[in-house]
């Protein structure tokens, strides 16, 4: 079942993605060579004490049961496409894509979003790379409406995606997010149009295309978390959380 929220709801969730965004935003400006993932991650997690949220990711339960994720922003450079672990040993890079993922909690409910930001010099199909990948997400959002159906934002994505020669990962989705970081339905990056659960107003979504420059395929590494493309290739993450709304979705976590 997809829940449908109040817009007393709405509003709590306007308040974690504005600030999901807002340190989103600081730690994506953080990101220069010579600086090692671990210090993102301090950064992150002392921002979300400082604004009176609390990470979302930390701690959070593998999909085995077995784990939890040990930061509180998930930090993948290259290859690695998601979940990539900060690291004190990990130091970015001059023409490293470096994707940054990260939520937090706030009077009980979520914001989740994603960026990968280019460190230059970037050549061109890079700078591509990262272009297609935040038009998907937009092309995912418009799609996004009420009377559409959930396998119309997956359209929309996978054939932006695909028309300019990359490929669309598919062990990871999308989700509905509200007072639980992963809520029904999932929203695959790709398929067919029309079908699925009609979409109605007030159903709040995180939509978040993972590209990557070669084949799709990935494989998680021995850490249980990091998603690495198998051709070696670099890949690209936007997200937002986002409001089915009539006319236009409303989007929970831009920065005014
Ligand atoms: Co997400």
């Amino acid at each position: 079942m997809i829940i449908i929220k109040s817009e007393d709801e709405i509003e709590k969730m306007r308040e974690a993605g504005r600030i999901t965004a807002l340190i989103l935003q600081e730690v994506a400006r953080m990101v220069k060579p010579g600086v090692p993932t671990s210090r993102l991650n301090e950064y992150a997690e002392r921002r979300t004490r400082e604004l009176g949220a609390i990470p979302a990711f930390k701690n959070y339960p593998h999909p085995s049961g077995l784990i939890r994720y040990p930061a509180s922003i998930c930090v993948s450079i290259n290859e690695e496409v998601v979940h990539g672990i900060p690291s004190r040993n990990k130091v970015i890079r001059e023409g490293d894509l470096v994707s940054l993922d990260f939520g937090v909690i706030k009077d009980g409910y979520y914001g989740d979003s994603a960026l990968t930001v280019g460190v230059e010099p970037l050549d061109d199909r890079r700078r591509e790379l990262l272009n297609v990948t935040k038009e998907a997400l937009y092309r995912g959002i418009e799609a996004a409406k009420p009377g559409a159906r959930l396998s119309d934002i997956s359209n929309a994505v996978q054939t932006y995606v695909e028309s300019h020669g990359f490929g669309i990962v598919r062990d990871f989705t999308g989700h509905g997010i509200g007072s639980s970081l992963h809520e029904e339905p999932q929203i695959p990056n790709f398929g067919p149009k029309g079908r699925g659960p009609v979409l109605r107003e007030r159903m709040t979504f995180a939509i978040e295309p993972m590209v990557a420059m070669g084949d799709w395929r990935v494989m998680v590494k021995s850490d249980g978390w990091t998603a690495v493309t198998v051709d070696g290739l670099p890949s690209a993450h936007f997200e937002h959380t986002i409001v089915v709304r009539e006319g236009e979705a409303e989007i929970l976590t831009k920065v005014e």
